[in-house]
């Protein structure tokens, strides 16, 4: 392969896994207000695997009706800046970063161009690439719903459902760290997880449903989006909130229900269309709790690039806990040592070595 050309995972249809290759194409190049990344780390999350779906219908108004505008998947990446743009005045070669590039897609590549005032940030220095570069999933939206949109106080009582996902995991940390009192709902195998990430209670939906259950919350965020505002309503105080991250028409019927006729309120607003400043500033936040030692990010698997189609098709199956990420074969070396540099802050469940 030429200096100029990279891998990259390319979607061209809609649809399953297989719909996904891994080419070769041209390394993108950096305009006047880009920075050039070296991605050393990119996740798959579940909003990509909604994405490669088209799912639901209305979301091809954006990604493209027939068939994807962006060929190259993946919004999240963390890596180290190898050029900038001409006005680029923030960022210097050798920085190391992470962000996410939105509807610009490309980050599920070896390199990746980003606006340098667009979602970017540096890498905490305790951070390994693998962890940072999850952050604009999990922690980014579960900051967004508890923080903007719920505005979790100390004292308040937080229900977690699908604690052991991306959004959950992140979740029952952060409602932790603002000081409410975290009940976790998520299957067997993961209860002692979400305890350790800082729930005081468990519920383990294969054992015990939680509808059923007597306790009341401020705020119930299903991260899932695997119940409603209907069947939670009654485990929800006089002025509690519900909301969810996974959008449907219910969801918006129950919005403007409760600001009508209610003291209970469902909330929605997707965290992706904030302007790019406001999200930064929301990174500002994480990573000072990161720093703090109050968020650590929790990764299940890794693959290389290359086996990017294995990593959506574990994905879809809805059972990961906390992340998926890719590493290109380059940054694979520098990867391991990393993550090896910073063991002790991540929790790494299953990792498949690469
Ligand atoms: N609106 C936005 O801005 C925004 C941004 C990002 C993501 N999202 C959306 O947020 C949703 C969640 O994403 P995610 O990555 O956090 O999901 P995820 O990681 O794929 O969630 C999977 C986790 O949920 C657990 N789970 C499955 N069924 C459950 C149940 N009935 N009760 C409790 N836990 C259950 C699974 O473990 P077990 O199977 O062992 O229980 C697994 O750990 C996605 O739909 C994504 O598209 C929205």
């Amino acid at each position: 392969m030429t200096k100029s050309m990279m891998q990259a995972a390319v979607l061209t249809r809609y649809g399953g896994p297989g719909k996904i290759e891994i080419a070769t194409i041209e390394r993108p190049k950096p305009k006047a207000n880009e920075v050039l990344v070296k991605v050393y780390a990119t996740p798959v999350t579940a909003a990509d695997t909604m994405m490669r779906r088209a799912d639901p219908a209305i979301s091809r108004l954006f990604l493209g009706f027939t068939r994807p505008r962006n060929n190259v998947m993946g919004t999240g990446f963390a890596g180290k800046v190898v050029g900038i743009g001409a006005e680029v005045e923030d960022f210097a070669v050798g920085d190391r970063v992470f962000g996410e590039s939105g509807l610009g897609f490309a980050a599920n590549a070896e390199y990746v161009c980003v606006a340098a005032d667009g979602v970017i940030d540096w890498v905490p220095i305790a951070l390994s690439y693998v962890d940072a570069a999850t952050l604009c999933d999990g922690p980014l939206t579960s900051y967004h719903f508890l923080k903007t949109l719920a505005n979790v106080q100390a004292g308040q009582s937080v229900l977690v459902i699908g604690a052991s996902g991306s959004l959950g995991t992140a979740a029952v940390q952060l409602a932790h760290a603002f000081g409410a009192r975290v009940t976790g709902v998520c299957s067997s195998r993961n209860v002692e997880l979400v305890k350790s990430l800082g729930a005081s209670n468990v519920i383990d939906y294969t054992k015990t449903d939680f509808t059923q259950e007597q306790e009341t919350y401020d705020l119930i965020f299903d991260t899932i989006g695997n119940t409603s505002y209907g069947k939670c309503r009654h485990l929800l105080t006089e002025t509690g909130i519900y909301t969810t991250p996974v959008l449907k028409f219910s969801v918006l019927l129950d919005m403007l229900r409760t600001r009508l006729f209610s003291s209970q309120r469902v909330k929605f607003a997707p965290a992706g269309l904030l302007p790019p400043e406001k999200l930064r500033a929301y990174l500002d936040e994480i990573t000072q709790l990161i720093t703090q030692g109050s968020l650590r990010m929790v990764i299940d698997q890794q693959y290389p690039l290359e086996d990017v189609v294995a990593a959506h098709r574990y994905v879809d199956s809805g059972r990961k806990r906390g992340n998926v990420v890719l590493v290109p074969r380059a940054a694979q070396g520098h990867s391991r040592r990393e993550n090896k540099k910073v063991s002790g802050k991540k929790e790494s469940v299953q990792s498949k070595t690469v």
